[in-house]
């Protein structure tokens, strides 16, 4: 049985490109493998809390209060679903050059010490060593904008993929894969030609993804 977390971060719902994309690397993982769990995570339509002080407090507590369990419950349930899954599938969209809100809280609340990390200073200078491991993460965006790679008119200007791609050693990430859908706002031939190469990039990568390969 491959599990498969899919967490969701647009806002829109029906005319989702990075919602489509995710659609699309299921359709393709289920097409060639039929035993397959998804476990869907939507944080664009219902985003996770923030942290605050007393969360943290309670992340760093040894002997927890009822109160501090009940703070954490969300926490310990995002990060069950973590260590359930096999595959990640981040769809997001680009929201003012990074990630959406609603994806990084959840980030925050599945980043958490001694659950996906341990902190040891006794490690010298890299003290956090992640706990998970061996999991495919694939981030599947959509940009209104384009342009982002080097060379580009919007290089420097990507810190989403850089961001998701650092922070999913806390996910257990083994491969790192993404697929990008480019000039959404300008709903041009450009973005028509984008959106085919994604997709059928979406389709290869669930091939892939099913196979093991
Ligand atoms: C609040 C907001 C901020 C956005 N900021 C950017 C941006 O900084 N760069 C960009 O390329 N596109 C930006 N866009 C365009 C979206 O990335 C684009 O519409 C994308 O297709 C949205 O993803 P979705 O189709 O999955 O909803 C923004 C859109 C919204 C609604």
């Amino acid at each position: 049985m491959l599990k498969i977390l899919r967490v969701d971060a647009s806002a829109r719902v029906e005319a989702s490109v990075s919602r489509q994309l995710a659609d699309s690397v299921i359709e393709a993982i289920k097409f060639n493998q039929r035993d397959v769990e998804v476990i869907k995570r939507d944080v664009g339509q219902n985003p996770p809390g923030f942290v605050s002080q007393d969360w943290i407090a309670a992340a760093f507590s040894k002997q927890r209060t009822q109160a501090q369990k009940e703070l954490l419950r969300q926490s310990d349930q995002l990060i069950g679903e973590v260590r359930r899954a096999d595959v990640i599938l981040l769809s997001t969209p680009m929201y003012n050059y990074g990630m959406p809100a609603s994806l990084k809280a959840w980030i925050d609340q599945v980043v958490r010490v001694n659950e996906t990390f341990t902190f040891d200073l006794s490690r010298g200078d890299r003290p956090i060593e992640p706990t998970l491991s061996g999991k495919r993460v694939v981030a599947l965006t959509s940009w209104g904008e384009f342009g982002f790679e080097a060379g580009g008119i919007n290089e420097g200007g990507d810190n989403l993929v850089p961001h998701l791609r650092y922070v999913s050693r806390y996910l257990g990430v083994q491969d790192f894969h993404h697929i990008g859908v480019e000039y959404q706002e300008f709903g041009d031939v450009r973005y028509a030609q984008s959106k085919t190469a994604a997709f059928a990039a979406a389709q290869n990568l669930g091939a892939a993804i099913a196979k093991n390969t």
